[in-house]
């Protein structure tokens, strides 16, 4: 059935997509100048920073990886206003974080590469899951050039640790598993899938910790990297891309068995475009870029997180925060990405810019008070939430540049 999936899916990448504008999207063009995205953004992040924890390096009432978004948003910040506003901040609080925790990872485990957590995990699960930083964003920022080089050694050895190789994939054995796993699932190779968790019986291997890989090879030009995100990036294209282009969650490498189809959540479509865009600039290889552009115009247009007006609905949560909160400024994040890489590409930077200016006139039409935001970007205006401003701080930062 999968694997029917798979070839339907790259049946589909063959046929040159319609990156139209749908003409129901609410408001998808703004004339505010750069100057005024620049302070909307900034004061977003004005409204954020108070709630920060001096003592642990994350914010009140959101979680390490949430707290991790928050980080790397202050430094796309700087990066696209060409500012060092934000810098300190940054250095200082990253620095604290990594100091506190072995292999920076809050649970005292190796950690797989960065993700982010599931909102369908059980509890048990829940407090047991590895979580990291996401790291590439903040390299720029980090002096002297050692930290960064510690970035890539953790990232390596987590991967090492989680993922699964070639010859690991024929015979059936992961060193840091207890349980056999499946050579194949669905008549494609489970090589270069990353597992979830680096614990012994967690036989999860999911898109979002295995979406990410080809940063590294972007920033050691080692071709030990580029080869490992190759397989992971063909690990998700063969498994865990569904027939509409959507990315899946989870494949269970002791079975072969599935997450519901009916998991489909923005950042793991976020992750891999972002990914992917990245993997195409590295290898030079155009196929990463057209399956990039299939699932981007896919995941801005399905009905599953978004309605005709082209809102995105998913992680609304006015009076409790939740994973699910946060993954939309993750999937935010992977399409600006593809904004940068891909400027030839006009029908593509277009649709980009309208999807932000969407979310962007959305947040600050129907979802603002003053400069804080609602987790429901239809509104109405609430009192200021943390998470509800972790969602949108991407979106602000992000229209700096897609706009
Ligand atoms: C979008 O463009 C139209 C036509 O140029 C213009 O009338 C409208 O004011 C613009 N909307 C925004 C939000 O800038
Ligand atoms: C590339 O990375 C591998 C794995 O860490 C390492 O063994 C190798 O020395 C690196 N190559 C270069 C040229 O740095
Ligand atoms: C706007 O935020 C303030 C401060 O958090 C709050 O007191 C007020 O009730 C909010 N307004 C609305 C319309 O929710």
């Amino acid at each position: 059935m999968l694997f029917r999936l798979a070839l339907l899916s790259l049946v589909s990448c063959a046929v040159a997509q319609d990156l139209g504008v749908p003409l129901t999207w609410r408001k998808f063009n703004n004339s505010r100048p750069l100057s005024e995205r620049i302070t909307i953004a900034q004061n977003a992040i004005n409204q954020m920073t108070p709630q920060l924890n001096s003592a642990t390096g994350e914010f009140n009432a959101i979680g390490y990886w949430q707290s991790g978004n928050v980080w790397s948003v202050l430094a796309n910040q700087d990066h696209l206003a060409g500012t060092t506003t934000n810098k300190a901040l940054v250095l200082n609080n990253l620095n604290l974080v990594f100091s506190r925790w072995a292999h920076y990872d809050q649970f005292g485990t190796m950690t797989m590469l960065c993700g982010g957590p599931k909102p369908h995990c059980t509890r048990t699960e829940h407090t047991a899951t590895p979580r990291c930083w996401r790291m590439p964003s903040t390299f720029g920022l980090m002096s002297p050039a050692s930290e960064r080089i510690n970035c890539f050694i953790f990232i390596l050895g987590s991967q090492l640790a989680s993922v699964i190789t070639a010859a690991e994939a024929s015979a059936g054995k992961q060193p840091n598993k207890a349980f056999a796993i499946k050579s194949t699932c669905g008549g494609a190779t489970m090589a270069g899938g990353v597992f979830w968790r680096p614990t012994t019986d967690d036989q999860s291997v999911n898109s979002i910790t295995t979406g990410l890989s080809a940063f590294l090879a972007e920033y050691t030009k080692n071709a030990t990297y580029t080869s490992a995100a190759i397989l992971s990036a063909n690990w998700i294209k063969a498994h865990n891309i569904n027939a509409n282009n959507l990315v899946l969650d989870t494949v269970n490498a002791a079975d072969c068995t599935t997450s519901p189809a009916t998991w489909l959540f923005t950042y793991n479509s976020g992750k891999y475009i972002e990914g992917l865009n990245v993997l195409a600039a590295v290898t030079g290889d155009s196929q990463w870029t057209t399956l990039m552009i299939n699932i981007l115009n896919s995941a801005v247009k399905t009905t599953v997180w978004q309605g005709s007006d082209g809102i995105i609905t998913e992680g609304v949560s006015t009076t409790s925060n939740n994973d699910g909160v946060g993954f939309k400024a993750v999937f935010i994040r992977g399409i600006h990405e593809a904004w940068t890489r891909n400027p030839s590409n006009t029908a593509l930077t277009t649709l980009i810019h309208s999807y932000g200016d969407v979310q962007y006139n959305a947040l600050l039409d129907l979802a603002a008070n003053g400069s804080t935001y609602s987790s429901n970007w239809h509104g109405p205006p609430q009192a200021f939430t943390s998470w509800g401003q972790l969602a949108a701080l991407d979106v602000m930062t992000s229209n700096i540049n897609t706009n």
